[in-house]
């Protein structure tokens, strides 16, 4: 049964100018080891890193019916194929399917959150 849609859309020189700003600090407070170990420090890096902002973001909203989550509970992954995932830190009888988009100056990701059989 499908239990929420959420999606988020985040200006990719708002998460910039935080990492620029706050470094470390802004990176442990909303990305889990596992999501920067996935994104490489070249081109795009931003991007990616405002595209998992905003998954977040979305994943909170498509479950906000359902359970309080913070950004650190969701850790957003790549699937061989390119394709995202989710998977939370809490134990939670909840499956996301996910979409992510980026383009220079902005990234949207939309979620969709079903409860699992
Ligand atoms: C996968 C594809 C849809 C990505 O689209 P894009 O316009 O290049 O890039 P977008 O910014 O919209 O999307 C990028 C995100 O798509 C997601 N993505 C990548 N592969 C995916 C897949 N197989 N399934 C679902 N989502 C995928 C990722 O989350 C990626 O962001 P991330 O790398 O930061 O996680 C695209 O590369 C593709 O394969 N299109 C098929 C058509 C084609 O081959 N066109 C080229 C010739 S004209």
């Amino acid at each position: 049964m499908i239990i929420g849609i959420g999606i988020d859309m985040v200006k990719i020189e708002k998460i910039q100018s935080a990492i620029e700003r706050l470094g470390e600090a802004f990176l442990k407070r909303v990305f889990d080891k596992k999501e920067l170990k996935n994104i490489s420090k070249g081109k795009m890096y931003y991007q990616r890193l405002a595209a998992r902002f905003a998954a977040k973001e979305a994943v909170i909203k498509a479950i906000s019916k359902e359970k309080p989550l913070a950004l650190t509970d969701i850790i957003i992954l790549n699937k061989p194929n390119g394709a995202p995932y989710c998977e939370f830190k809490k134990k939670l009888n909840i499956e996301i399917f996910l979409s992510i988009t980026h383009l220079e100056d902005y990234a949207v990701a939309c979620a969709v959150a079903q409860r699992r059989r």
